[in-house]
């Protein structure tokens, strides 16, 4: 910490003295942000290539999302479920004709999202499955991530997202992600649901094989199991597609939306099915005082806008296909694999070279802020309005690094 100025670190011990110590971020504290640019308390400028886990995919402070958001601060910013707003509706009509579906029920984070879908799932499976009470199963991926809620870390096979926060909600079964035998092999007829990240994202931008979610659309359909798709990370144009499960041609029964479905700038996140599914639930089954509340809704409004208006989900295909090429074309020294879609990539660092914390460093002391996932892997996601000349600016900084 020697290297930084008095104002950062100031900033830095007053959140390590009065903040749980649940995160271990870089040592750069941001006080100004715009478009794929951030500013330390000193006027340094760096680049963001993470955008916050993909939930900045509009860029930092999007006008369009702001200008939204501000008007709509200037009428109503909550209403409670108690009564309707008029900004829910539109937003509804909004995503669920994007998702293809044709109902949603909005939250405001991943996990209470995640937390949703397991509920209704296990609600149908009961309703109408007619599974046995107390008997419902959902099957989830080795590696998984879905959030920190106590039922969604119950069932991740990171020992350390478990350890010290049993017991947990039973009725799950884990599977190896990518094996479409596992999955016909743990269906019972007890299973309501297989949730399952499109891409694996926090285990290291890990990829199925082509054509494995239309081997899980068929398997679920035949065996009358909900397919429940977290697209939380890779959704919303940030692989290339509006929904990385378009990649591979199949539709899921259940998606979940989170990030950058509030352009960055509120939290707001959904579940949508179609009717047949989702009107297993009555008033009082579920809810949250501010999921789909007006100020979300506006700003999610204006989020889709510029994912479909601006078409990122084609800039994020064309500028990831072109930032791999030159990731790939490195050759360093260091690197074992480049993978990834769209702007969501991994670069793994290989065993001999250390763990990829120390070049996330490097990278941030010469303005490019990443964040390791999974200790080898450097996930570069900045936001999809990344031109060609700011991918330049970084990958003559990712050269000094790791080459
Ligand atoms: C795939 C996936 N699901 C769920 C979540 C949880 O979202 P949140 O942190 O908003 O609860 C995340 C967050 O990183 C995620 O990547």
């Amino acid at each position: 910490m020697n290297k930084l100025s008095a104002k950062t670190r100031k900033f830095i011990e007053l959140s390590e003295k009065y903040g749980a110590h649940n995160y271990h971020p870089l040592p750069i504290v941001i006080s100004k942000a715009k478009g794929v640019w951030v500013y330390d308390p000193d006027g340094n400028k760096y680049m963001d290539m993470l955008s916050s886990y993909s939930a900045i995919n509009q860029g930092h402070l999007n006008p369009t999302v702001v200008a939204a958001v501000k008007s709509q601060l200037s009428k109503v910013s909550l209403t409670s479920r108690a009564f309707h707003n008029d900004q829910i509706g539109p937003f509804f009509k909004k995503v669920v004709k994007l998702c293809g579906m044709e109902v949603a029920l909005p939250m405001n984070t991943g996990a209470e999202a995640v937390e949703t879908a397991l509920k209704l799932a296990r609600k149908w499976g009961y309703k109408k499955k007619g599974v046995a009470a107390g008997q419902a199963e959902i099957i989830c991926c080795a590696n998984n991530f879905h959030g920190r809620t106590t039922t969604i870390v119950g069932f991740s096979s990171d020992e350390q997202y478990r350890d010290g926060f049993g017991p947990f909600t039973p009725g799950f079964k884990l599977i190896p992600f990518n094996d479409l035998q596992a999955l016909r092999d743990a269906i019972t007829e007890n299973t309501v649901g297989f949730l399952v990240e499109p891409i694996q994202a926090e285990a290291g931008i890990l990829m199925p094989s082509k054509g494995y979610l239309q081997g899980v659309r068929q398997i679920c359909s035949e065996r009358n199991v909900l397919w429940i798709c977290d697209e939380i990370q890779t959704g919303l144009a940030r692989t290339g597609k509006m929904f990385a499960w378009q990649h591979d041609g199949a539709a899921p029964d259940v998606i979940i939306l989170g990030k950058a479905l509030g352009g960055g700038i509120m939290p707001i996140s959904l579940v949508a099915s179609r009717w047949e599914i989702m009107d297993v639930f009555n008033p009082g089954d579920h809810g949250s005082t501010f999921g789909g509340n007006p100020l979300a809704c506006a700003a999610g409004i204006a989020a889709l806008d510029v994912l479909i208006k601006g078409k990122l989900s084609q800039a994020a295909a064309k500028m990831g296909a072109y930032f791999m090429r030159q990731l790939r074309a490195l050759h360093s020294p260091h690197v074992k694999d480049v993978r990834g879609r769209g702007l969501l990539i991994g670069v793994e660092i290989k065993a001999e070279s250390g763990k990829a914390r120390p070049f996330c460093e490097a990278l941030m002391e010469k303005g490019v802020l990443c964040k390791e996932t999974h200790e080898s892997v450097i996930r570069f996601a900045p936001p999809l309005t990344i031109t060609k000349k700011e991918i330049d600016w970084a990958m003559d900084r990712v050269r000094q690094v790791l080459c």
